[in-house]
Formats: C-alpha cells, structure tokens, sequence
C-alpha cells in the first residue's frame, strides 16, 4: 500500500504538497529578483526558446511570480510565472538569443506570458509542466504614444500576401539554383508613409530548381531542410509597386526521425513546421515535441499557445490538477517576497 500511496503522490504532485504542515513538505519563499530565481527563469525561457516551431525567440522581460515547493520523494519545484518579449531573431534562427534584439514598442510589440514548473533535483532541472500564450500590443496603446506607427497586419492580409509572393518570386529569381518555398508568414506590418507593406517570413528548399519549376505544389521540401529567413518589403508607388527582399539561409537540419515533413504549402494555407531538432541545454531533460495545433490564418502573430510545443502531457494533468490548492500551505504569517520582479526591457 505504501508505494501505491506514494505512486498516488507522484500523479497528484501538488495535492500531495499541500498537505498538512508538520510533515516537513511546504513552499520556500523567493524573490522575483533573487540570482536563484533568475538562473531558473532564463533556463526556463531558453527551454521555450528550443521548442519553438513557429514565429519568434522569446527574451525574458519580467518574472512575476515564483513558489519553490519541496517534492516527495526528492528536489524541489519552482512555480514560475514570467513575461517575455519577441525579439527580431526568428526561432530557427541559429543565432544565439544574446544576440538578438528585443522587437520595440513602436514595432508593435508581442509580450509572452509563461508558467513553468521546473522540478530541480542534484543540480538538474526538468521541465514539468509549461504553458505559454503571447499577445500584441493593443492598438489602442500603439496609437497613444505613436499614431503613424504601423500596426501588425493579418497574415492572409491582401498586401501582406503580394508582398510575400512577390518577394519570394524575386528571391527565387536571383538565386539560380535551388526553388525555395514559402514556410511561414512569421509576421507584417502595412507602414502608412511612405506607403509599403513590410512582410517576414521563413521559406525552405526544395527539390526543384529555380528554374524548372511549373507547379510548386510539386516541390517538396528537403529531407536535410534548409531553411531561411527574409525581410521584404513592397513599396506601393504611383508607377507601379517596387520589391526589396533579403533572405539570411541557416545551416542545414536533419529530419528528426519521428517528425512530421512539413508539408506543400501555398500562401494562405495552414503551414505547420517540422520541430527543430535543436538540442535542449544538457540540465534539460525534454519532453516528446508535438506538432502545432493548426488555425485559420487571419492572425497577426504566432500565439506561444500554438507555436510553443511543450512537454509530455502527463507531466501537464499533474500541474493542473494543483489549481488552488498550493496556497493554503504554509502561507500563512510569511511576509510576501518582493514580487513582481524587475522589468528588463518595457512594459506593454
Ligand atoms: C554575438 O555577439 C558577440 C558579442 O557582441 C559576438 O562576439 C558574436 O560573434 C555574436 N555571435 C553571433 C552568432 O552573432
Ligand atoms: C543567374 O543567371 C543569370 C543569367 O544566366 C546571371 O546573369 C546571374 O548573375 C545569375 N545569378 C546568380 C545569383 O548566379
Ligand atoms: C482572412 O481570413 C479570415 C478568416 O479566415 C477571413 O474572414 C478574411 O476575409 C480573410 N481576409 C482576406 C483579406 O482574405
């Protein structure tokens, strides 16, 4: 009966933990802003970062909330609750996040809103549980401090979807070699002066060459992908419209061997991408990653909700089934830490 007990204690995690006090299970008090709580945040976003099939990396704004629980039978479990914001560097992109910019306000933001629960036990963490959403900028905050500001433009958006065509025609046509496809609309703006449309988006080679191609539904990705990520913009001038397009090509990725291949893809469609198969941090123990839910593309952005695939769902039941319960232990008489913790880059 006791290992059953105990077996019961693993699946229900936190009803476990908030079990009477006296028995030596409880919560430890940490501050937003503590180096212990930070080292465990940033892990925690460069966890998000390598399991991200869609859009862009995520840098760490503010942690806004953290519990450290003590597990039975051993380590310990930060609750963690942070903010993110989108950065310039796409989540294929091989550059490493210290190196990418954070998108500003006046580009209309994206701000990421995480919970983790990260188990750490000898010195390894493991990702328990994560759930992650992100949303833009209101347009309402966009306009107050900058009205000519361009604004996220849907990705089935008429001048988002010429630009897109357009550029990626341009691009192929330079490049005499290798047909590349269009992958993802990762995100567009239609800029009001000079009028333009700014367009970003992921393409990936194919089996075709440039120049043979007559159906690129045809053209099938590579086993070894090679993808890359352009920056266009389409000038709508009185004359007629005018493309500029620049591509940045990443190292090439071996299929993963339980991936899904990433199928033919016009504009327009629903496009999920093949997980890459960057490696987790080695403290990091990883789950299965699973293919993004598929949705209609009238957005503006890539929804961490979707574009983030996150760990084994077993894991996940058991941090749900906590809700409400951690906080009648041991709350009582502590002094609250200081939370939220400091704010890195800018509020949205
Ligand atoms: C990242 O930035 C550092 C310091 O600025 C630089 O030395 C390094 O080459 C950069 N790495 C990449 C991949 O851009
Ligand atoms: C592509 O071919 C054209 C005509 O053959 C040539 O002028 C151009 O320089 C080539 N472009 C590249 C990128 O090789
Ligand atoms: C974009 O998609 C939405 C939902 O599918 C649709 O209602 C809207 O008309 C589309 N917009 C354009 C410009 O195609």
């Amino acid at each position: 009966m006791k290992s059953l007990v105990l077996l019961l204690c693993l699946a229900q995690l936190w009803g476990c933990q908030s079990a009477p006090q006296g028995t030596g299970l409880g919560f430890r008090e940490l501050s937003c802003d503590d180096p212990e709580t930070e080292q465990v945040a940033l892990m925690a976003v460069d966890y998000l970062n390598k399991h991200l099939l869609q859009g862009f990396k995520q840098a760490l704004n503010q942690i806004d909330k953290v519990k450290v629980w003590s597990r039975r039978p051993y380590g310990e479990v930060y609750e963690l609750e942070v903010d993110t914001l989108e950065t310039t560097c796409h989540a294929l992109d091989p550059t490493p996040l210290t190196n990418c910019s954070v998108r500003q306000l006046t580009e209309h933001a994206v701000e990421g809103d995480c919970d983790f629960h990260i188990l750490k036990h000898e010195g390894q963490f493991t990702v328990l549980h994560t759930q992650c959403h992100s949303t833009p900028d209101s347009v309402e905050d966009v306009r107050k401090f900058c009205p000519n500001c361009p604004l996220l433009a849907r990705f089935n958006d008429t001048n988002v979807v010429r630009t897109v065509n357009t550029a990626l025609a341009a691009f192929n046509e330079q490049n005499n070699g290798t047909y590349f496809k269009l992958v993802e609309i990762s995100r567009a703006q239609n800029v009001p002066l000079p009028v333009s449309t700014l367009a970003e988006f992921v393409i990936a080679a194919t089996d075709c060459t440039a120049k043979q191609v007559t159906d690129p539904a045809k053209c099938n990705l590579l086993a070894e992908k090679q993808y890359g990520f352009c920056k266009a913009t389409l000038m709508h001038n009185l004359g007629g419209e005018e493309v500029s397009v620049a591509c940045k090509l990443f190292q090439t990725q071996p299929q993963p061997a339980n991936a899904n291949p990433a199928s033919p893809s016009p504009i327009g469609d629903q496009v999920v991408l093949a997980a890459p198969p960057a490696g987790p941090p080695a403290s990091v123990v990883v789950g299965p990653v699973a293919v993004p839910v598929q949705l209609p593309d009238h957005r503006t952005h890539h929804d961490l909700r979707h574009a983030f695939s996150p760990v084994a769902s077993v894991e996940s039941a058991s941090g749900e089934a906590k809700a409400g319960q951690p906080s009648a232990a041991g709350a009582a008489g502590i002094v609250p830490p200081m939370c939220p913790g400091r704010v890195r880059y800018f509020k949205i």
